[in-house]
């Protein structure tokens, strides 16, 4: 061949790849399953592994004892995967490769169940994903487990993988059995299409190639199939969704709208309406690199300018006028619980839907999924790896989309405020239609007009410490000090509260984080109604105490850290409860059987080992500035 036409063969060859279309997959199974070895295996026999690599793979099998020249295909992508070592937050490793027919981008996504979340990540692109069974192990948990999140995900064309033929002799009557199951259990997922595949990954059998070991199957092969199913995407055909990433403000003449169309197009001159506001523009500009272009479609990262000014910023959606979004700040979600620590309902946390970001709760647990049977199961809190259908409720208004509608606008994940860490990934099943019905109501007098009535602001004083630890002693003297100086003043006691709004809550982590939600929001209403409110919770959690905190403008909220050692406490023993959790009695008493996170950063900390009660009261004095 000459160089010519070795460049032009080459040349003709990449323009043809580069029309062709993509199939985005994921792989999921159990370990052990043999997913690195499938992935391999289609890696390699899609062409993509060069030479050398091969070789190199040929004497590594060897020195692990592969015989022959077998290749350990596991060993392939074990190797490729050290980008995941690389500290890359979400362990998801995608491999691209292509064949005459079609370009392939795999989502290969750890089989531990702690990898749920990965497994999450790698299938909210996905458009079919491979599921891989085990023909010695038949269905497990993990199989019931990972085809229902991709029913949860959306994901329509199901590939049932069912590997290590060659273990079972190639027995038709195994893969009949497991097909039947599976179809079975599956019948009431929400997939289109479900095929199943018998294969060896380790020894080829239909794989790229009809198995001769396996006359008995007249389906296609793996990659036969996966080459030839519909991929295309309807976004392009939905009315525009343009969440913004960035205001661009280049110079002061300047000001546009960064991000990528999720859905639908943009054309210039189109009407759109910036949600949640409502406001109304035209599309001035649409701008690509250095380019302006008339239109643009889902995929393209660009840039819209608008004929106005208009209010808008990260987290909001352009979309088209005359077919908007929805609008709302409670959902009915389901939702994959992917953290070691429980959710509670009530607890505060970020929620990140494209790019919005706001606070979020959990109103409500409807049900929680048994994944074995889909029966609904009730639940007070959240556990790794549940699966649940719960209400959430955000603290803005937010756009969105159902999840099956537009998924980009429909999925979200939750994150913890201290850790930072992803708990949670959810989908948006529908809006709840009470958060339509509820319109704040604007009153004339307020905060302000009470406090000038009353002659002082009013604020919250947040005790927190340990059961004994004094909180409700030293508050009490400091409300006589206040009485005394004429300052309308509440005590909210733990021990009185828990007789009457609280009667219905006990210690556990998740009453108690209730417990905290309902004071805090009480404790606003006094502040409101232009008391002093002095509260004296043990409070726990830092999460809780946060959350009490951003109820209140800055200088409203004051934390109070009574900080007695355990020992003393129980030592002292007012109630006589330490004696009795030491002896059983109590199983979750703070400081013995339940946890007490300690103050990081009080606004004022109180050591009662050294301050006697006068003292401390004198300094508060000082301090809350009333
Ligand atoms: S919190 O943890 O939810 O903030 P809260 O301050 O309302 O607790 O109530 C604590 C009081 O309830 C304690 O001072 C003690 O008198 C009583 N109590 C009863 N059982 C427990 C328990 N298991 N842990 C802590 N306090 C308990």
């Amino acid at each position: 061949m000459t160089k010519l036409t070795y460049v032009s063969e080459v040349n003709q060859y990449l323009s043809k790849q580069a029309k062709l279309d993509t199939l985005r997959f994921i792989t999921c199974g159990s370990v052990d399953d043999g997913k690195s070895t499938l992935i391999g295996r289609m890696l390699f026999e899609a062409q993509v592994i060069f030479e050398d690599q091969i070789k190199s793979l040929q004497s590594d099998s060897r020195k692990i004892g592969t015989q022959g020249n077998n290749i350990d295909f596991a060993l392939l992508v074990d190797g490729l995967a050290s980008e995941r070592e690389q500290g890359i937050t979400i362990d998801v490793a995608y491999r691209y490769f292509s064949t005459e027919n079609r370009k392939f981008i795999v989502a290969d996504t750890p089989g531990h169940e702690q990898y749920t979340r990965n497994m999450i990540t790698g299938a909210s692109t996905a458009k079919l994903a491979i599921i891989l069974i085990d023909s010695q192990q038949g269905i497990l948990e993990q199989t019931r487990r990972h085809s229902i999140i991709c029913s949860v995900l959306g994901i329509k064309n199901i590939v049932v993988a069912i590997n290590k033929m060659d273990l079972v002799d190639y027995q038709q009557i195994t893969y009949d059995q497991i097909s039947e199951q599976y179809k079975e259990f599956s019948s009431s997922l929400k997939f289109q299409n479900v095929i199943t595949i018998p294969i060896s990954a380790l020894k080829g059998d239909n794989i790229t190639h009809s198995s001769d070991n396996m006359n008995w199957y007249e389906g296609p092969t793996l990659l036969n199939y996966l080459e030839t199913i519909e991929t295309r995407s309807t976004a392009v055909d939905q009315p525009l969704r343009f969440p913004v990433q960035l205001v661009n403000r280049y110079d002061s003449n300047f000001r546009g709208f960064s991000g990528m169309i999720e859905a639908g197009r943009v054309n210039i001159g189109q009407s759109i309406k910036v949600l949640p506001s409502g406001e109304i523009a035209t599309i001035k500009d649409i701008i690509l690199f250095k380019d302006k272009l008339q239109s643009a479609e889902q995929g393209k990262s660009i840039t819209l300018t608008l004929n106005k000014e208009i209010d808008a910023s990260r987290g909001d959606v352009i979309v088209a006028a005359d077919d908007p979004c929805q609008v709302s700040d409670q959902f009915q979600v389901a939702l994959v619980w992917m953290d070691q620590n429980p959710g509670y309902l009530g607890r505060n946390f970020w929620l990140k839907l494209g790019t919005t970001l706001v606070n979020a709760n959990i109103t409500s647990i409807k049900h929680k999924i048994n994944i074995n049977n889909f029966e609904n199961l009730s639940a007070t809190q959240l556990e790794l790896n549940d699966l649940l259908v719960v209400t959430i409720k955000t603290d803005r208004l937010i756009a969105f989309e159902k999840y099956h509608v537009c998924p980009p606008l429909g999925a979200f994940i939750l994150i913890d405020r201290i850790s930072n860490q992803t708990v949670a990934a959810g989908m948006i099943e529908f809006e709840l239609r009470r958060a339509n019905n509820l319109h704040q109501q604007k009153l004339d007098i307020d905060k302000k007009a009470r406090n000038q009535l009353k002659g002082h602001i009013s604020k919250v004083l947040w005790f927190t410490g340990i059961s004994g630890s004094g909180k409700s002693t030293i508050a009490n003297a400091l409300e006589k000090k206040l009485y005394a100086k004429g300052i309308h003043t509440y005590i909210l006691d733990g021990d009185n509260i828990r007789h009457g709004l609280n009667s219905d809550l006990g210690f556990t982590n998740a009453d108690r984080v209730e417990n905290i939600r309902r004071i805090g929001e009480v404790a606003k209403l006094m502040v409101d109604a232009g008391i002093v409110v002095i509260s004296a919770f043990i409070s726990p959690f830092r999460a809780e105490r946060e959350m009490v905190r951003e109820l209140f403008e800055e200088k409203e909220y004051i934390e109070i850290f009574i900080d007695t050692p355990l020992e003393l406490a129980e030592e002292r023993d007012p109630k006589g409860l330490y004696k009795k959790a030491r002896k059983g009695e109590i199983p979750n008493f703070t400081g013995i059987g339940s946890s007490y996170q300690i103050p990081t950063n009080p606004d004022v900390h109180i050591k009662t080992k050294t301050e006697t009660v006068d003292e401390a009261v004198n300094r508060l004095l000082k301090i809350i500035n009333v």
